[in-house]
């Protein structure tokens, strides 16, 4: 257990999702901070106690505790803020637990924009039923309905499937400086997704993509197309990558397509 003064502690009680606690040493590798840097960011989440008190409380009048949401909120939190980033995509969102995080980000770097895609699956009845998805929305509820109220202005939120609005959403936008992979986790799409994104790519971008033990070595020839090492937060399966910035690390900025090296 970490000790009650670890940085974001607080707030990963009051989201109440044990596994949302930070991993310093990935955002560290991801964004070439200091130590003492992501401690600061981290500390800032906890002034977030309040907020994340209101989301677990959306879920839980959602009738269900799981709703498969992100697992890394406060690390996505930090690196958006360590990095001053603002051209941000994602896509898979469901109850929206990484996009009010972006959102809060983007919130406290005072610019930017996070363009969501999501197809959203409607659980049947009152209670979710056997081999239903624990992604699917609770009755009356939308795509994203976690996100406080307070969050969402601005928000560019695209319902419908990714193999169809992400190259739309994609050709709108000079550049993306993050891209978190959320949604259908199959080799294929990941792919898809990540081969859209390409061109639009910032030097100094971070991409990021969840569920990775289901999509076989997507990310790992991606991000061996760029020459950089994959990051696995923790030893899991949630993964990382830093573009190359021509000056080395440092801010995200906007850059023509990429050339990328050839996989092995
Ligand atoms: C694991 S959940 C996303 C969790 C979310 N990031 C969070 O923080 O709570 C996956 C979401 O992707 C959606 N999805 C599945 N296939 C999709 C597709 N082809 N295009 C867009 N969204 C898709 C699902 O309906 C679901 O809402």
């Amino acid at each position: 257990m970490p000790d009650s003064g670890s940085p974001g502690l607080k707030a990963v009680e009051a989201l109440g999702d044990p596994r949302s606690l930070p991993d310093p040493e990935w955002i560290r590798q991801l964004t070439g901070a200091t130590a003492e840097a992501v401690d600061a960011v981290l500390t800032e989440v906890d002034g977030l106690v309040e907020l994340e008190a209101g989301i677990r409380a959306r879920h839980l009048e959602g009738g269900r505790t799981d709703y498969a949401q992100f697992r890394a909120p406060f690390d996505v939190y930090a690196i958006v803020r360590l990095l001053g980033l603002s051209e941000l995509v994602e896509t898979g969102v469901s109850s929206g637990v990484s996009s009010a995080h972006l959102l809060l980000a983007l919130r406290a770097n005072g610019k930017g924009t996070l363009h969501s895609i999501d197809l959203p699956t409607a659980q049947a009845g009152p209670r979710l039923e056997k081999g239903e998805s624990i992604v699917s929305l609770p009755p009356g509820r939308a795509t994203g309905w976690a996100v406080p109220d307070a969050l969402r202005k601005g928000w560019d939120l695209h319902l419908g499937p990714s193999q169809v609005l992400l190259p739309v959403v994609l050709r709108s936008l000079e550049r993306v400086d993050l891209f978190l992979h959320d949604s259908l986790h199959t080799p294929e799409h990941l792919t898809f997704e990540l081969e859209a994104l390409r061109p639009k790519l910032a030097r100094g971008g971070v991409v990021l993509a969840d569920n990775t033990e289901w999509t076989g070595d997507a990310f790992e020839r991606f991000a061996r197309s760029f020459g950089v090492p994959l990051r696995a937060r923790g030893g899991e399966d949630l993964v990382g990558l830093r573009v190359p910035t021509a000056a080395g690390p440092g801010r995200a900025r906007a850059s023509s397509a990429h050339r990328p090296r050839r996989a092995p």
